[in-house]
């Protein structure tokens, strides 16, 4: 096995910490008040998220396990002669190590991409994968969209092209935020490439509310956890004690939403991002979405960015979609 860095940092820490401020200073005026979620993961914030996936209450991260564990070999059935996969959003590889190894007789040699905006998720990955024999890693510490960038200037190899997108991350993503993004990957793609996406379905409320409001508090710690990191990185003083969690299925637009509230009225100031705001008792901090679907809505939302189904496998037990699509 080879590691290799892209070398290019689309976001210099600098540049990252102006975004930062300008986004806290900007959603934090709107109403309702908001926080764009890609804040909720810097060290902690990812550390509370592995412990969320470990959650009884939380089955993504099992039921996507057990899709690849059983469909993985179906995946290089269907899409032969793969010589490259894309990962998005590399988590620390487990699930491309699984999927990977299932189609070990098909796909070697193989060159595998981790794009994350997380060095550490970057590390671990390689090293997960670094047991495979006849595998080549190449690492891109910048954000999806550029990394989708650099990889379409990449020269091609012979062979199809596997992107994969796991983890129910689409469902972060509002529907037209969602159809862009889909968008850009087909543009980094060739016709005959595929893609692998883990998306998760509509299930009953209850299931849903416990597993963003879990009887640990582990997942309204990762939700406050954004407080103290615009303590920590603005100069804030946010009293993280005085908000709460709320996790919220809001069925007519097929989401969890997930807020913070103000458990009383307060005024509070974020220096670096010249900011002051005041909240009213329960006035709520909008802080994440998560979209759920139906199989079909999947499919659909797939073919308008232009790919066609090649197989979606459904996990019974806790109601997951692992659809495999064809660039057209
Ligand atoms: C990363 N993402 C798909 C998770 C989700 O389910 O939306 C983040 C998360 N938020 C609360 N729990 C987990």
């Amino acid at each position: 096995m080879s590691v290799r860095s892209s070398g290019s940092r689309a976001l210099l820490l600098a540049d990252a910490a102006k975004e930062f401020a300008a986004d806290v200073q900007y959603y934090l005026t709107l109403h309702p008040r908001q926080l764009p979620s890609r804040y909720l993961y810097d060290a902690l914030g990812s550390a509370l998220f592995d412990a969320i996936c470990r959650l009884p209450w939380y089955g993504i991260t099992r039921a996507e396990a057990r899709l690849l564990e059983t469909h993985g070999p179906d995946v290089f059935d269907r899409l032969e002669r793969v010589s490259t996969i894309v990962e998005l959003g590399s988590g620390d590889g487990e699930k491309l190590r699984v999927l990977v190894q299932s189609g070990a007789s098909h796909a070697r040699p193989l060159t595998i991409h981790f794009v994350d905006v997380s060095s550490a998720a970057l590390t671990a990955s390689a090293r997960t994968l670094s047991e495979l024999d006849e595998v080549a890693i190449v690492l891109h510490e910048t954000t999806y969209e550029a990394g989708l960038e650099e990889l379409a200037e990449q020269p091609r190899t012979a062979g199809r092209t596997l992107a994969v997108f796991l983890g129910s991350n689409i469902g972060n993503f509002d529907a037209p935020g969602a159809d862009e993004f889909l968008r850009a990957i087909r543009r980094g793609l060739l016709p005959g490439d595929g893609l692998l996406l883990g998306a998760d379905l509509v299930k009953p409320e209850r299931a849903l509310r416990l597993a963003y409001d879990d009887p640990l508090g582990v997942t309204a710690a990762f939700n406050r956890n954004l407080l103290v990191r615009i303590n920590r990185e603005l100069g804030g003083d946010f009293d993280v004690d005085a908000f709460g969690h709320r996790a919220v299925w809001n069925e007519a637009a097929s989401r969890v939403e997930m807020h913070l509230v103000a458990q009383r009225a307060q005024r509070v100031r974020i220096p670096a991002a010249e900011l002051e705001v005041s909240f009213d008792q329960g006035e709520r901090i909008w802080t994440e979405s998560s979209y759920k679907y139906e199989p079909k809505q999947i499919v659909a939302m797939l073919e308008s960015a232009g790919f066609q189904c090649a197989a979606q496998w459904i996990d019974a037990v806790d109601r997951f979609a692992l659809t495999l699509v064809e660039a057209v």
